[in-house]
């Protein structure tokens, strides 16, 4: 690929990357980094590219969640356990709304670092670094906390590691079932207090799960029904780890970076003449591209150019992050340019970043109403300009916090503070979460037709 190399970014203005006081740190701790094995594969990759440009042309669907900032502090079996089991439930729920296989891909075993708005945190007078995320710096408000540290870098590929084997366990050694996962769901179903909304649709799922049973598919005879293919994701933000962890793929001869089987280019980082998109633009694993408010259709257009010149189906997804006022007037000209342009693209929503409000008593919350609010614009666009949406991206945790407001339980500004953990943005909590496939599901068959429509006008 012209011009590119794996540290071909190093000659371009990077931001958000964090200035390390020892660069000789840096340079050992990269070189540690470039021996260790890969944490995915290349042939794992293609796959997944394979399956979004299904998505894109209307016959997959995407779920892409996790953690805003994953954390060394809750690297623990039951923390990883319980966002791979919401992913699941929420993927089941959904596979039946949208009628297509779900792609499951975790915003998890890699997702440590964080582009910030301000590159200093004032308080009570006292001005430090801004949290960067656990591969870059530490949260605690201290000097010593705050500067950033290259060692993070392995202690972050070290935990991606472990994240990534039980991940790998979880999706093939059975804990996956479908019938599993939707007994879960009938456990939620029961305990909402919207329960009666969700029985119709559980019921269904129920019957169909039975007349497959019937037919003589179950776990035993169906491989699919008992294991599931799930990816990892993460925002390619730091570049010397990013490069440090590519490697050459045997059999192609092509560069994939390891770190993860999809990379994201941030809304902050996506200058089309910076170091991120430099990077990105030659490692061939599929690759994400946050689609702000503040981006023209020309930008959008040179961007697509950029990363995937040769128009390959699955390598460039767009994630729509408007904001629910913003998406029914800053899509559709997107939408439009990416159109007319012709490279096949899918699109999802990334309900989360563009609704994210801070309280009087300054904490960061997000509105259960207004992410919905963005994913019905999100899915009106589409169907007002005939192209189909390709999946959610989400920020949730299968934990009970309270971090956003509203959802069936209704959890007001109040409540924020008996669990707000988030080490960044407010998260989903897992009944949230469920909650919210189950209203996207009602949406999806509703506008694919049918009976479903009963369930959407309840
Ligand atoms: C994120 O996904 O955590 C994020 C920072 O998003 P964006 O770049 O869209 O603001
Ligand atoms: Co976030």
């Amino acid at each position: 690929m012209n011009g590119w190399s794996m540290d071909s970014w190093r000659r371009f203005p990077a931001s958000q990357l964090p200035r390390y006081p020892d660069e000789g740190a840096l340079a050992a701790a990269e070189a540690r980094l470039r021996r260790y094995p890969p944490l995915v594969f290349a042939g794992e990759a293609r796959r997944l590219t394979t399956a979004l440009a299904r998505a894109g042309e209307g016959r997959g669907f995407v779920l892409q969640g996790g953690d805003c900032a994953e954390s060394f502090q809750d690297f623990t079996a039951d923390i990883i356990r319980d966002t791979f089991r919401v992913l699941l439930q929420m993927s089941v729920v959904l596979t039946f709304g949208a009628g297509v296989p779900v792609t499951k891909i975790g915003r998890m075993a890699g997702q440590y670092a964080k582009p910030r708005s301000s590159d200093n945190e004032t308080r009570d007078g006292v001005s430090l670094p801004s949290y960067r995320g656990d591969i870059i710096n530490g949260p605690d408000f201290t000097a010593a906390a705050r500067m950033p540290d290259p060692a993070r870098m392995e202690s972050a590929y070290f935990q991606s590691a472990g994240t990534m084997n039980l991940l790998r366990a979880f999706a093939g050694g059975g804990y996956a079932d479908l019938h599993q996962a939707h007994r879960w769901n009938l456990g939620f179903v029961a305990r909402s207090p919207l329960a009666q909304r969700y029985q119709e649709l559980a019921h269904r799922i129920d019957e169909t799960m039975k007349f497959m049973a019937a037919c003589g598919m179950t776990s035993t005879t169906t491989p699919q029904l008992h294991e599931t293919e799930f990816y990892t994701s993460h925002e390619a933000l730091l570049l010397p780890y990013e490069e440090a962890l590519t490697r050459t793929d045997s059999t192609t001869g092509e560069p994939y970076a390891c770190s993860a089987h999809f990379l994201w280019i941030g809304d902050r980082t996506r200058q089309p003449d910076g170091a991120h998109v430099e990077f990105l633009r030659g490692v061939r694993n599929p690759i994400g591209l946050k689609v702000g408010p503040t981006l023209e259709p020309e930008g959008l257009l040179r961007l697509m150019d950029r990363l995937n010149p040769d128009g390959q189906p699955g390598r460039l997804t767009l994630i729509s992050r408007m904001g629910a006022d913003k998406v029914a007037r800053c899509l559709p000209p997107l939408l439009r340019a990416a159109r007319r342009h012709g490279m096949p693209v899918a699109w999802l929503c990334d309900p989360m970043h563009g609704n994210t409000i801070t309280t009087a008593n300054r904490m960061k919350t997000r509105k259960f109403d207004q992410i919905l609010a963005e994913v019905r614009g999100f899915f009106d666009v589409h169907a007002a300009e005939g192209s189909t949406p390709g999946g959610l991206h989400v920020e949730m945790t299968g934990q009970d916090v309270t971090e956003c407001t509203g959802g069936a339980h209704a959890l007001s500004e109040h409540d924020l503070s008996a669990r707000y953990e988030t080490f960044c943005d407010p998260r989903l909590n897992a009944e949230q979460a469920l909650e919210m496939a189950f209203l996207v599901a009602e949406e999806l068959k509703a506008r694919r037709g049918g009976p479903a429509d009963m369930v959407a006008a309840q």
